[in-house]
């Protein structure tokens, strides 16, 4: 297997965490971006992870993202996992920030021409992490948490809209990864995938209850980092038990 260097934005906690989990056990190069490089440091032994460097700073700084999007001087990283998300506020039914993956699909891509303008090359393949409940083309949930998503998570799934568009726009290699809701624990379930196309519509349907983030993390791992399957090329991806 070839080994990549792979940028991650929200790896500090949950499946992108899973995801990094993933990909430096598979010896990639990782560079995470972390508000709290604590949170991560407490996680590996620095001095037996060499594959990991851990950059501190926001996602929505454009100086902090560019400084984790290359390999080398003159070339960009092969793989991009963006995971972030906000912390939902229960009393209020809305995000401490409604407008994270948003803000943060913006500055990735802005940092990306920015650093292409200066010199480095490269098409790093982008995986953006977002959720079940967003499908244009029909029911993506169970008839039976439909009016969960669409009353009580409005707020987040704007932001997610927002940030899918963006990506899709972007002219940028990427897959959108749309996730049931997300519970703990690493398992051995199996994992089932729906495709669809932004413009076209669905190709395949998955429809489910849960997933948890550690699965999620390891699927985006495998399937978009270590092997990048053209099936999901520019594609969303549903991913449920
Ligand atoms: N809850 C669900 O059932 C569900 C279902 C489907 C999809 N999703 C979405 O899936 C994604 C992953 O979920 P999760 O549970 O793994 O999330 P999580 O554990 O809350 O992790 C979010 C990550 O984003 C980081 N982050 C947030 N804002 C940031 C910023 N401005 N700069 C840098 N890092 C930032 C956090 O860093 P810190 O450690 O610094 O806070 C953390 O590492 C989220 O977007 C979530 O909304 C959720």
């Amino acid at each position: 297997m070839t080994q990549k260097t792979v940028a991650f934005f929200g790896a500090s906690t949950g499946v992108g965490l899973g995801a990094l989990k993933t990909c430096l056990a598979a010896g990639h190069s990782c560079i995470a971006l972390c508000r709290n490089p604590a949170k991560l440091s407490a996680i590996f032994d620095l001095e037996k992870t060499p594959n990991l460097t851990i950059v501190q700073g926001n996602a929505h700084d454009i100086a902090a993202v560019s400084r984790c999007l290359k390999a080398s001087e003159t070339t960009l990283v092969d793989a991009i996992v963006s995971t972030i998300g906000g912390a939902f506020i229960w009393s209020k039914m809305t995000l401490d920030d409604a407008h994270v993956c948003e803000k943060g699909i913006e500055t990735l891509l802005s940092a990306l021409t920015t650093l292409r303008k200066s010199g480095v090359v490269g098409r790093p393949h982008i995986t953006a992490f977002s959720t079940t409940g967003m499908s244009r083309f029909g029911r993506d949930t169970p008839v039976a948490v439909t009016p969960f998503y669409s009353i009580v998570l409005k707020v987040p799934h704007l932001d997610k809209r927002a940030m899918e568009d963006k990506l899709a726009s972007s002219g940028e290699e990427y897959t959108v990864v749309r996730a049931s809701l997300l519970t703990d624990g690493e398992t051995e379930r199996e994992i089932r995938v729906g495709i669809e196309d932004p413009a076209k519509g669905v190709e395949t349907k998955a429809i489910g209850y849960t997933i948890s983030r550690e699965d999620a993390g390891k699927w985006v791992a495998r399937n978009l980092v270590a092997r990048r399957e053209e099936r999901f090329l520019n594609k969303t991806a549903t991913i449920t038990y």
